[in-house]
């Protein structure tokens, strides 16, 4: 399903960017692209394996796909999926790259923006460049089909901010009680929030299925009975050795190990969040709930 071509020669990458940028010149921004957070409580609990491999999943079923690394302290989306950008949000807002330029193309059509920590210096600038640079950014939502947010860990205002202005929020945990803790609190605020959109949760390196859906059950239930929410089940991730290795290969785990169980758990998990995800209906665009959320 996946092609397991290492990075691709130059030629395939400007082949990539030329048909990406021929595209959007087709399209005439006409999508407005989903948009889903994945999001936590506690670190370290699968956020960005899960990001990437959900955006090539979802690249792969020939969805047009953004994903952005919004861990605005410790993002290391580059690393697991080897990519060696140079460039970010803060070269377009210092005017020096424009949008397509800060887009990383992979080989299978998956745009990636590494480090969104450039939006933090939408504060300084005035307000006729922030309004340029968000009609630049908003073309990237109605240039996609999905834009996949990977957040940092925690309910920081940040965190909070990219997830109140998605349609839906993949909240991931594991079986542990202090993870099942941390995205319930999440959960929490952004029920506290009036957060209207999708939630979800996926619970990842459990032991055995039951286990993960064990997990999913409790924390849905205490979400309906204390919060009033809808908590919907996108699956269970098992823990798995094969994921490590990948990381070590600086390779995503769908396409070091096409065949195995956890890439499967991922296809099904990506076309699950594919169907859940509802069109966004809102008015404003994802970057201007962004903006207007920071500054
Ligand atoms: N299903 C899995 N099986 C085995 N190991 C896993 C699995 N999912 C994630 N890991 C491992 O857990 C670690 C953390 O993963 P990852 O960086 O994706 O988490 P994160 O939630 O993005 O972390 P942070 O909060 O620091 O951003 C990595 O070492 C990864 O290899
Ligand atoms: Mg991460």
């Amino acid at each position: 399903m996946f092609s397991t071509n290492k990075a691709g020669s130059q030629a395939d990458k400007q082949v990539d960017k030329e048909s990406f940028l021929l595209r959007r010149m087709m399209d005439g921004c006409q999508r407005r692209a989903k948009i889903l957070a994945v999001t936590s409580g506690k670190g370290g609990v699968g956020k960005t394996n899960i990001s990437a491999n959900l955006s090539i999943c979802l690249a792969a079923s020939q969805k047009k796909v953004l994903l952005l690394d919004a861990d605005m302290s410790l993002g290391n989306l580059d690393v697991i999926m080897d990519i060696n950008s140079k460039y970010n949000i803060s070269h377009m807002i210092n005017g020096h790259k424009s949008i397509e330029e800060i887009v990383h193309i992979t080989p299978g059509g998956l745009g990636v923006i590494c480090g969104a920590s450039g939006l933090e210096g939408l504060a300084n600038v005035g307000e006729f460049q922030r309004q340029r640079l968000l009609k630049e950014l908003s073309c990237l939502q109605d240039d996609n089909d999905m834009i996949v947010i990977d957040t940092a860990a925690g309910i920081s205002k940040s965190v909070v901010g990219f997830c109140l202005a998605s349609d839906h929020v993949l909240v991931v945990t594991t079986p542990d009680a202090t993870a099942m803790t941390d995205a319930y609190a999440m959960i929490k605020v952004l029920a506290g929030n009036k957060f209207a959109g999708h939630i979800s949760v996926t619970v990842n390196m459990a032991r055995t299925i039951a286990e993960g859906k064990k997990t999913y059950q409790q924390i849905a239930n205490v979400a309906k009975r204390f919060l009033g929410v809808d908590v919907y089940d996108a699956g269970t991730l098992l823990r798995d050795e094969r994921l490590n290795n990948a990381v070590r290969m600086r390779k995503p785990v769908v396409l070091a190990y096409p065949k195995a169980q956890i890439t499967s758990s991922l296809v099904a998990l990506a076309a699950k969040l594919n169907n859940g995800c509802a069109a966004n209906t809102s008015e404003d665009g994802f970057f201007k709930k962004v903006v207007d959320w920071f500054f």
